[in-house]
């Protein structure tokens, strides 16, 4: 593609879409593994995946195979009709969850969620309790979507203004503060609470140790259901395929979807026994969740998201990106500590660089790297779960010569 081309593209998005985004002046072209190449043929390494997306990395052959086979067979059959790809993924997602005895397959995270909050809802309500006793409680700084269920969900006004009036019942509490959430339990109207095992947007903000396992006692006090959104940190990206299970706890129901795609749009929704007979024939749907493409692509990023090799590729790279921001840090003094699980980690930034963090992503790309923010202040490191050593060794290099020339800007 030549230069004019790419630049009339760029004139044509910013006049066609709704102005909603602000994507990078750049027309991405192509990948290959944790490497992508824009318009002008200049090469990055991606440490974003398509915000914790790519779990396999671009163009990964065997799901590109996979993909191909069934759109030569079958793309589309809605679930007016079976077909083979949902219903194996369906079996292969309740085999791998160790909690789940049912699935409802959807297309986006925000779908899951909505999802979710609808089966919270409709199992109170076969339970016989009256709506002021379905309250849903999320947490500060949490991120579920953007319907409208799923946005009031997310504990963050910013995201909410101008939306009202919002969808009621929902009780809002700090996360990882048992003391508040055993107060906003106490008058028994709590039906659910739904929580991310690591926040994301909010910051990659890990749950405290024994955080999770305090909340599951306190719904099984409530008889109320516990929802885990693991739409960014599931799927192998803490380390384990779900990021609950390193806090030894059982929730009864988990939204999935970004990683479980590969870059395919999918999203499920897991449920456990105390909720799988809740929603009975009509009461939810979708056209296109579990199309035969998706489920085809996903159950090929499952097997591989679940196998020993990404598990032990995500403890191994999560280490040495780790060391490596803590050795550019020994240099340049950016952050006050790095967090999160896997390879899913927030460089925090000291309180006085905390609005650049923007900067920073600006010289990121200009060193041939794409790089995230969440939150305030927090470089996000998301890279695909099967990069390899290289990519991340040349991934820190140029974080490093774009945060030295951000130091150099800077002072
Ligand atoms: C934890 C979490 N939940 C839900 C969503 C919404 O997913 P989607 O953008 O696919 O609707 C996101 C997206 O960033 C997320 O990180």
């Amino acid at each position: 593609m030549t230069q004019a081309t790419a630049h009339a593209l760029l004139a044509m998005g910013r006049d066609s879409f709704l102005p909603i985004y602000k994507p990078r002046e750049m027309v991405l072209e192509r990948g290959l593994g944790s490497r992508v190449w824009d318009s002008e043929g200049r090469e990055y390494v991606d440490f974003a995946a398509g915000i914790a997306v790519c779990s396999l990395g671009h163009c990964d052959p065997e799901l590109n195979v996979a993909l191909l086979e069934q759109a030569s067979k079958l793309w589309h059959t809605s679930n007016v009709f079976y077909s083979e790809p949902p219903i194996r993924l369906a079996q292969e997602l309740v085999a791998a969850s160790r909690f789940a005895e049912r699935v409802f397959l959807c297309n986006s995270g925000t779908e899951a969620n909505e999802a979710a909050i609808k089966l919270v809802r409709k199992w109170a309500s076969v339970q016989g309790r009256g709506p002021e006793r379905r309250v849903i409680i999320t947490c500060k700084g949490s991120f579920h979507g953007r319907t409208l269920a799923s946005v009031t969900a997310t504990a963050q006004p910013k995201y909410q203004q101008g939306y009202e009036p919002l969808p009621g019942g929902f009780r809002y509490v700090d996360f990882n503060d048992i003391a508040q959430l055993e107060a906003a339990m106490a008058a028994g109207d709590v039906a659910a609470v739904m929580l991310e095992p690591i926040q994301g947007e909010g910051g990659v903000m890990p749950a405290a140790p024994g955080y999770l396992q305090a909340v599951r006692a306190l719904c099984d006090q409530h008889d109320a259901l516990l929802v885990l959104d693991e739409i960014q940190c599931g799927m192998g990206r803490s380390g384990s395929l779900f990021a609950h299970w390193q806090d030894g706890i059982e929730p009864d129901i988990v939204t999935l979807a970004k990683a479980l795609g590969a870059g395919f749009p999918i999203g499920a929704m897991l449920v456990g026994a105390k909720a799988a007979q809740a929603m009975q024939f009509g009461a939810h749907g979708t056209t296109f969740g579990g199309n035969p493409l998706a489920a085809a692509v996903a159950r090929v990023a499952l097997k591989r998201l679940t196998s020993e090799e990404i598990v032990a590729n995500v403890q191994r790279q999560s280490q040495a990106l780790r060391e490596g921001i803590e050795t550019i840090n020994g240099e340049l003094n950016l952050f006050t500590e790095v967090r999160g699980r896997g390879l899913m980690l927030g460089a925090v930034l000291k309180p006085q660089y905390a609005e650049r963090a923007g900067e920073m992503l600006d010289l990121a790309v200009e060193h041939g790297l794409l790089l995230l923010s969440a939150g305030v202040g927090v470089l996000r490191l998301v890279p695909a779960l099967n990069i390899r050593d290289d990519e991340v060794a040349e991934g820190l290099a140029r974080l490093r010569d774009a945060l030295q020339a951000f130091v150099a800007r800077a002072i």
